[in-house]
């Protein structure tokens, strides 16, 4: 029955007695649990959640998700919303300051972010430093870390304007980054920003000119520019969650995002667009689909782009992209996978297994085959999606920041290794055979 008190009343059986502890905003605070101790040695009781499934990190007015109804907003506006009306650079600056901009607000900030597209010229020479066959989120890693070498001044971020100039910063040299990354592994010669592009047709300049003035086809510059509002922000994500964590350290916003990059490079994570495609591949055509789903089941290996830890509804950002890839289709003819990928989702979405464990298309399901469709080599699609999501890093680490609360990330753990023992002299010691034993790793995706 409920008495409308907001208290969670905890007994430790241990002891016998019993603890109020207030709940807030549908939560309790961890902190509140290191009371409950059995006797004056006892440090107090610790949660442990080593995925962070039940664990909220922080405070955050930026973005909004009901995994549930599948539902997401950024500052409450619908996604689906922003998709439609909205400009990337226009969602930058919400995500980064709460309101939608004045246009000249708009204005201001695309000029700053124009204006600072172009990369110190020594940066070609360490893009260069790279084999010819690096991945490009492994040169993104680097160099957008070593940015931090290039603007020593970054540090001081308590002053907003100075915090406010690498952010843009960070927003308008990613293409350039990523298109460098690109061009270097094809060999070809590196192409400078035109800022008299918008931001998504600077970024296909970048990639696609050989010679002359480079004019990118409208709609796939808007698609390409929808792609990215799409992957702005999606709340406590694995890399938006080591942007804050690193950044919790107070080092530079450059260090922090090359940590976020790397988090997103996972194939959990972003990397599970690139995944997605080589998996089209390899299934090839739609007769070879119920003998996947059936080693799915089996647990040799995940469906790439199906499932979220959130979302256990079909992901709204999917539904837009499915929309989208008819426009592109268009203007650049069917991917010879989008037959094998609606195959796959009408199969899967039908089966009790992925029934059963609400396992849904998410973003990555569909966005490699507009990739693929526009050109896009497959280990460029994670770089596309870090591009997109900078603002949400940098608009969380900026409310990390400001956030009183904040401290240095420093979770606990529970100790599982040995008692104390005494050093060995290695002509006395003697190894057993379980010392190489390790567990296997889990599946991840089909090659
Ligand atoms: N294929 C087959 N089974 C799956 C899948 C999948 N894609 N995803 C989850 N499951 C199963 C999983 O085996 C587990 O089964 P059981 O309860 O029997 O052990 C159950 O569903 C729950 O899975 P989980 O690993 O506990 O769920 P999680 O919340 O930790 O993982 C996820 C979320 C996105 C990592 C996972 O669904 C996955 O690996 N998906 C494939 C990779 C992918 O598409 N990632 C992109 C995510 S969206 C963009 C982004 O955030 O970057």
């Amino acid at each position: 029955m409920s008495t409308g008190d907001n208290t969670l009343t905890v007994t430790d059986n241990r002891t016998g007695r019993s603890y109020l502890i207030p709940i807030e905003d549908g939560a309790i605070r961890a902190s509140a649990l290191r009371q409950i101790r059995t006797g004056a040695g006892d440090p107090g009781l610790l949660s442990l959640d080593p995925a962070f499934t039940a664990t909220a990190s922080c405070h955050s007015a930026i973005t909004y998700i009901d995994g549930d109804a599948g539902i997401l907003r950024y500052r409450g506006y619908p996604i689906e919303e922003l998709a439609e009306h909205s400009s990337f650079l226009e969602v930058a600056y919400l995500l980064m300051n709460g309101e939608l901009p004045s246009p000249e607000q708009l204005t201001e900030l695309t000029d700053t972010v124009t204006h600072h597209t172009f990369v110190h010229e020594n940066v070609k020479e360490f893009v260069g430093g790279f084999h010819h066959d690096a991945h490009p989120m492994g040169i993104l890693v680097g160099t957008v870390g070593a940015l931090s070498t290039f603007y020593p001044e970054a540090g001081n971020f308590t002053d907003p304007v100075n915090r406010r100039l690498q952010m843009a910063r960070l927003i308008a040299k990613m293409p350039t980054l990523a298109a460098y990354a690109f061009r270097h592994s094809r060999g070809l010669p590196y192409v400078y920003p035109d800022n008299d592009l918008s931001y998504a047709g600077n970024f296909l300049s970048m990639m696609w000119k050989m010679s002359g003035r480079y004019q990118p086809d409208p709609v796939l510059e808007h698609a390409l520019d929808v792609l990215f509002i799409l992957h702005a922000d999606h709340e406590q994500n694995c890399s938006t969650n080591a942007m804050r964590a690193v950044g919790s350290s107070r080092v530079d916003p450059y260090s922090a995002a090359a940590a976020a990059v790397a988090a997103l490079y996972g194939p959990l994570h972003g990397g599970a667009n690139e995944q997605v495609l080589r998996m089209l591949r390899e299934i090839g055509d739609v007769q070879h689909i119920p003998d996947y789903i059936e080693r799915v089941k089996k647990g040799e290996f995940r469906l790439m782009g199906f499932g979220h830890r959130v979302y256990k509804n079909y992901d709204p950002r999917a539904k837009v992209v499915r929309r989208l890839a008819e426009n592109v289709f268009r203007v650049t003819g069917l991917n010879p996978h989008l037959e094998v990928a609606m195959e796959l989702e009408r199969i899967a979405l039908a089966d009790d297994y992925f029934i059963g464990k609400k396992l849904y298309p998410n973003v990555d399901f569909y966005t490699g085959i507009i990739y693929e469709a526009m050109g896009f080599p497959v280990e460029m699609f994670t770089g596309l999606f870090a591009i997109g999501r900078m603002p949400g890093w940098l608009a969380q680490w900026e409310e990390g920041l400001l956030d009183p609360e904040q401290k240095i990330a420093r979770p606990r753990q529970i100790y599982t290794g040995p008692d104390e023992r005494h050093y060995v002299d290695i002509s006395a010691r003697h190894h057993t055979e379980h010392d190489l034993v390790e567990p296997p790793p889990k599946p991840i995706g089909g090659d």
